[in-house]
């Protein structure tokens, strides 16, 4: 066991990873500034892992905040969730996202490093590979940003490539999501978008539902199997527990490595569509229209190297996703309220 710092633990993917890193024995304190989520999530946690989470509303950007917290615990590893993930709002707010996401991890670090926590693991992205020459990705492919939400992870993981270099004593994982997707089966927890949803599955959820009239689609001229886009889309429980061997992984002080956490294959927009209205029994009404500036035809990992290095492969596919997708949304009408 160990005591695991957990920021933006309130969020989609933290906690998801929270009820993983429970189970698993570790002690854990999350924290979260609630931008982009609802304490009841963490509660949900409680509900499912029967246990209490510690829980204190911080901002990353507060360095006193953190260096109180730091001084009154000591934390093994750091799973570095918070950040801002909107790529058409970083467009319309840059400077909101480098303030955000790349101010915000440096002044962990810097806390970090004062208080000889030397162990990260980071939520990167897929989107760092930009427009990729070749499929499937693999993590030595060219990195590159089209938007600065992208930039803002590119730019987060040179500056932790930097840190490590001056000082090796540095453990540091880049997990490169690919596109997550699902929700806890319990359906306690799972994605709750503010607003209109700007990703693909909790807008078809959202129209199976009744609540959006139909999926925009947008595309149908890529050079794919049926002309719509396609994604490399993982059930989030796998994503979560990639995180217990990211983990085990740092005790072996594997320096600083980047990793794809993806299926390695992918779907299109419409056998996602067909897949959610079998799992729902419900009509999914959907409009080809424009591409969306920004996006790519194709994207799925080569998922090789963290079945090798972390022993990690995800294990639930696209019927689990949508039914448990399903499941949260039809408990959760309104999320978490
Ligand atoms: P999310 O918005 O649900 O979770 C992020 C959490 O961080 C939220 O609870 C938010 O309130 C919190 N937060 C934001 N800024 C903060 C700050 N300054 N201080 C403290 N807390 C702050 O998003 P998610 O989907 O769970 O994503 C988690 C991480 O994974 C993010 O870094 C995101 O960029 C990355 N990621 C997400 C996806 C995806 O499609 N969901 C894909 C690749 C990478
Ligand atoms: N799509 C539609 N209609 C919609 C929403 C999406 O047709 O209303 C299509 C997109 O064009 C794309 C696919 O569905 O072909 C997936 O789109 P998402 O917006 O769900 O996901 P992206 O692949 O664009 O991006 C997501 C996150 C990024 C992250 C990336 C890789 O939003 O932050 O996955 O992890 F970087």
């Amino acid at each position: 066991m160990s005591k695991i710092l957990v920021t933006g633990g309130a969020g989609y993917i933290g906690s998801h990873t929270c009820v993983e890193l429970i189970d698993a024995g570790h002690e854990l304190l999350v924290i979260d500034n609630l931008s982009n989520s609802s304490i009841e999530s963490l509660s949900r946690v409680e509900q499912i892992t029967g246990k209490p989470v510690t829980f204190e509303q911080i901002d990353i950007r507060d360095a006193r905040a953190l260096n109180q917290l730091f001084d009154s615990h000591t934390f093994d590893a750091v799973i570095h969730f918070a950040g801002l993930k909107a790529v058409g709002e970083s467009c319309e707010l840059p400077l909101e996202y480098y303030h955000n996401n790349v101010s915000g991890t440096l002044n962990l670090c810097l806390t970090m490093k004062a208080h000889n926590c030397r162990n990260l693991v980071f939520s990167s992205s897929a989107t760092v590979y930009g427009d990729p020459a070749s499929l499937p990705i693999a993590e030595n492919f060219p990195l590159s940003a089209t938007n600065p939400y992208g930039r803002s992870k590119l730019i987060i993981e040179e500056m932790l490539g930097d840190l490590h270099r001056a000082d090796s004593a540095w453990n540091i994982l880049l997990l490169r999501y690919f596109n997550p997707a699902g929700a806890h089966p319990s359906g306690l927890i799972g994605e709750d978008p503010n607003g209109v949803p700007n990703n693909l599955l909790p807008y078809i959820s959202q129209v199976a539902i009744g609540k959006l009239e139909q999926l925009r689609v947008f595309g149908g001229d890529y050079d794919t199997l049926d002309g719509t886009g396609v994604r490399d889309y993982i059930h989030v429980v796998d994503l979560a527990k990639g995180h217990l061997k990211a983990l085990q992984k740092l005790q072996q002080q594997p320096g600083c490595k980047a990793y794809n956490l993806g299926v390695g294959n992918g779907y299109s927009v419409l056998q996602m569509v067909q897949a959610y209205a079998n799992a729902s029994g419900k009509k999914i009404p959907y409009q080809i229209v424009d591409r969306r500036p920004g996006d790519i035809a194709s994207c799925y990992a080569d998922a090789s190297l963290a079945a090798q290095e972390l022993g990690w492969s995800a294990e639930l596919g696209l019927d689990e996703m949508v039914r448990d997708g399903w499941n949260w949304q039809q408990k959760n009408p309104d999320g978490f309220g």
